[in-house]
């Protein structure tokens, strides 16, 4: 079976088309929207009709890239949810239209297990996680940690009852007057910062659960208080700031995480999801193999954001277990993992 798959990825903000052949990713363009920074973070109506404009050049670049025509596709693979609807339904659309000018399977693929099944693909220097793991998946939209029993069983064991982890950044970023998302760009800034400078209140939460809507808040009031004695106080102290919002960020998902491990009695541990591109989150995973005795797992960069990679890859595993879907198959703004 040659399992050559095109798979499209609409969720949120990125168009993004990925072909694999099996486990190896030959093509994954991505066309960023832009237009959502003026407004501080996405605007749905305008995701969606930037998806419009943009799905047929991105599908015919990654075709070129993979050097392959769409008569050579063995299956298309499609986030069906969870996402923003107006997003998710142009590449629902799509995909079922080019399913059906081929003839060929249509493969439904949730957001959040391709975020996670990114571990897969073929990557030099990259081991794959072996049955059961963990993986915290923390995006802009989610928070989430999952004990992964298969390519296609995964137990959620915990989650954020408020914002995502992406989102605490994108809002305290906002707060600070970065550009949307800020996430990259509080990264960036904390290198050069102190993340002992500040101090902020971590949220007391059951079991393994989060919550960062108060960090937000506690984040707006100190600024709020400092810039009325100078004006200048968030300029003057970015560094600083940065290096302690995302040191709290990150020590909020670790306690977590630890926790969960232990629970599990599991030491293999993934990290999934746009925020897993933020190199404290990164090291600090590092760091607990030589403490905790963790293997771990780190998507490369370009598999982190949302992609389309991932969601041909997990369509290479559905195609293998003919897992197919047919055209009354739904967006799904809400979807359990
Ligand atoms: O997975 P993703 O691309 O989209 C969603 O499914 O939401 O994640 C986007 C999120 C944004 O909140 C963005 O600020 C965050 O990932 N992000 C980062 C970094 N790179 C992306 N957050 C912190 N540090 C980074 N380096
Ligand atoms: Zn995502």
């Amino acid at each position: 079976m040659k399992n050559l798959i095109l798979g499209i990825e609409s969720s949120c903000d990125d168009t993004s088309v990925g072909i694999t052949q099996g486990q190896q990713v030959l093509a994954n363009v991505t066309a960023n929207q832009d237009i959502h920074a003026q407004y501080g973070g996405v605007v749905p109506e305008l995701a969606s009709r930037a998806h419009q404009q943009n799905i047929i050049p991105v599908v015919d670049a990654a075709l070129k890239k993979a050097k392959i025509t769409p008569k050579d596709l063995s299956a298309i693979a499609f986030t069906s949810g969870p996402g923003l609807l107006g997003s998710l339904l142009v590449g629902t659309s799509f995909a079922k239209s080019m399913a059906m000018a081929l003839n060929i399977p249509l493969i439904e693929v949730n957001h959040m297990q391709a975020h996670i099944l990114a571990h897969f693909a073929e990557h030099p220097n990259q081991n794959t996680p072996p049955f059961p793991f963990l993986c915290l998946t923390v995006s802009g939209g989610h928070t989430q940690i999952v004990r992964v029993n298969s390519h296609f069983d995964y137990t959620l064991i915990g989650q954020t009852i408020d914002d995502a982890a992406g989102e605490a950044f994108d809002k305290a970023a906002k707060i600070m007057g970065l550009p949307y998302p800020g996430g990259p760009l509080i990264d960036k800034y904390a290198q050069q910062g102190n993340p002992q400078a500040f101090n902020f209140a971590k949220p007391k939460v059951d079991e393994l659960d989060f919550s960062f809507s108060g960090l937000k808040t506690s984040i707006l009031y100190f600024l709020q208080k400092q810039v009325k004695t100078n004006p200048l106080f968030v300029e003057e102290n970015l560094n600083d700031l940065c290096a302690s919002i995302q040191n709290t960020i990150i020590s909020i998902l670790f306690t977590k995480l630890e926790k969960a491990a232990r629970q599990q009695n599991i030491q293999h541990v993934a990290i999934a999801g746009g925020v897993s591109a933020n190199s404290l989150l990164r090291n600090e995973l590092k760091k607990r193999e030589k403490s905790l005795g963790w293997t771990s797992y780190i998507p490369p960069f370009e598999y982190c954001t949302d992609n389309g990679a991932m969601i041909a890859l997990s369509g290479c595993f559905k195609y293998l277990d003919k897992q197919f879907c047919d055209l009354s198959v739904q967006a799904q703004a809400r979807k359990p993992i």
